[in-house]
């Protein structure tokens, strides 16, 4: 009953129960995992006899992510080539639990129990990740603890966290104070979709501090949870205008923090100030969060002021571009140089390799339509399948008329997310180098989504189905994974993941 499937599981007769005094035996490497597995254990005292549970790194031929697990009524062995192996190995001991045990402040005693299995498994994608959209509402970082606790019960492995937008600025900059004194704050917000004329009169924002966000990292270290920033650029800038309008293409004119939602012509301008703010703030950014890549946008960024601005046409001159368009591919590009210079990948939203060529370097979110992340693949990118239709959980999951406001027309339900194929075709997966699949990611985005019960509420279960075809190997078989969820449903009961507006 354990989701994402494993790649072997075999049940044997007999369990091992696990004492009131847990007896741990962690080898060199193993530490981390051991404690969060002791925290899931309700963090009992430790004894140094009887039954053992054992976690240690081992040389093995399965990949760095991979793990073994064996148990039997005397013994657990945990073993992996990694630690990320051995976090993994964990959240199974913790789902083979039985569901009240998730709780342990008021589990029963007699809840604290394995049954007898062999597990060999190892994932199927390198990148299986979750973006969440802090930025149209900003959420608690308590709520984000909760969150990435929740992503990595289900083998996930990254947390995009979308922090800056038209609707908000999120993450202090040092020496930028008014990015959230005035950034990250806005007088009420559009209710219902881009184009509407109702606002709700409600005040929003918040941010986090750096201290916060470097707190938040180590706790999802501490879970095998990367965490990826996002600072968006050049479009979806419009809180960091209304805070510094010198840095767009209008200074005359005072931006407010946006209220509505959609795509504004407001975007940041090309003059060396512009590519510098983002220098400063991506070089703090990559202080904060030790993460290989860093994404940095590049969707929905209309190119018409750079059209008539003076500086962007000079821009355009001594580049010896033709169209406006050229400078948004070379805007993205001058930041993946910078973030190379600090030793780290850039990632960006697919649609920015259409207004100009992208260097390979670049990984892209594919976020439209799958063949575009197919294109992207063939012109050498490694690429992380995104395809709205099958992973945006902010879409409605059914038609059910319960459903709570959406965008709308679209729906996806699990089934729509359990379908979707990221190798479609017989792509390849991204490694090293060299292009293809890194892997698949869920987005939620929050227009419409302004409480962590909502976010739980449209995450699960959709995000099972996603963290299976992220792990597991093809040969799905829908009706048998919808046996596995029942049970599963039970665990995220306990969790309290599921809230009570799930229809499905
Ligand atoms: C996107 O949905 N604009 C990435």
């Amino acid at each position: 009953m354990i989701i994402p499937r494993p790649v072997e599981l075999t049940v044997r007769p007999g369990e091992f129960v696990i004492p009131a005094a847990l007896h741990l035996s962690s080898g060199p490497g193993a530490t981390r995992a051991a404690d969060l597995l002791a925290g899931y254990l309700g963090d009992r005292p430790r004894a140094s006899e009887g039954p053992i549970v054992r976690l240690e790194i081992a040389p093995d031929e399965l990949p760095y992510e991979g793990y073994r697990l064996e148990i039997s009524p005397a013994e657990v062995v945990l073993s992996a080539p990694g630690e990320e192996g051995l976090f993994h190995g964990v959240q199974t001991l913790r789902q083979l639990l039985p569901p009240a045990a998730l709780e342990p402040a008021s589990a029963p005693p007699d809840a604290w129990r394995w049954p007898c299995v062999t597990v060999r498994d190892a994932p199927r994608l390198p990148w299986r990740g979750v973006m969440l959209d802090v930025a149209r509402h900003y959420l608690p970082p308590e709520f984000l603890e909760e969150f990435i606790d929740r992503i990595a019960l289900h083998k996930l492995n990254v947390l995009h966290l979308h922090l800056t937008d038209d609707q908000g600025w999120r993450i202090e900059i040092e020496g930028l104070p008014r990015l959230t004194e005035v950034g990250a704050w806005r007088t009420e917000s559009m209710v219902g979709p881009a184009g509407s004329t109702r606002f709700d009169g409600i005040p929003h924002g918040g941010f986090y501090s750096q201290r916060r966000l470097r707190d938040l990292v180590a706790y999802a270290s501490r879970r095998g949870v990367t965490v990826v920033p996002e600072i968006e650029m050049p479009g979806h800038a419009r809180a960091l205008l209304a805070a510094y309008p010198h840095l767009g293409n209008r200074a005359e004119v005072s931006l407010p923090v946006w209220t509505s939602w959609g795509i504004s012509e407001d975007i940041l301008g090309v003059h060396d100030e512009a590519l510098e703010f983002c220098r400063t703030v991506l070089a703090q950014t990559v202080a904060v969060f030790p993460s290989r890549y860093v994404h940095i946008g590049g969707d929905e960024c209309p190119t018409t002021q750079w059209e008539t601005s003076p500086v962007a046409r000079r821009r355009i001159e001594e580049l010896g571009f033709t169209t406006p368009a050229q400078l948004h591919g070379w805007f993205l590009r001058q930041m993946q140089e910078t973030l190379a210079e600090h030793g780290r990948r850039a990632i960006c939203w697919d649609e920015a390799e259409q207004n100009g060529d992208l260097p390979a370097e670049m990984t892209l979110t594919a976020w439209r339509d799958p063949a575009h992340g197919v294109g992207s693949v063939e012109r050498g990118h490694q690429v992380i399948m995104a395809p709205h239709r099958t992973t945006y959980l902010n879409y409605a999951q059914s038609t059910h008329p319960g459903e709570p406001p959406a965008p709308p027309n679209v729906t996806t339900t699990i089934a729509d997310v359990y379908g979707f194929d990221p190798l479609a075709g017989g792509l390849p997966v991204a490694g090293g180098n060299r292009p293809g699949v890194l892997g698949i990611q869920a987005q939620l985005w929050t227009e419409f989504v302004p409480t962590p019960d909502h976010v739980r509420y449209l995450t699960f279960p959709r995000l099972c189905a996603l963290a299976e075809v992220a792990w597991s190997e093809g040969g799905r078989d829908y009706e048998e994974f919808r046996g596995r969820l029942k049970a599963h449903r039970e665990r995220l009961r306990v969790l309290g993941a599921l809230r009570a507006l799930d229809t499905a």
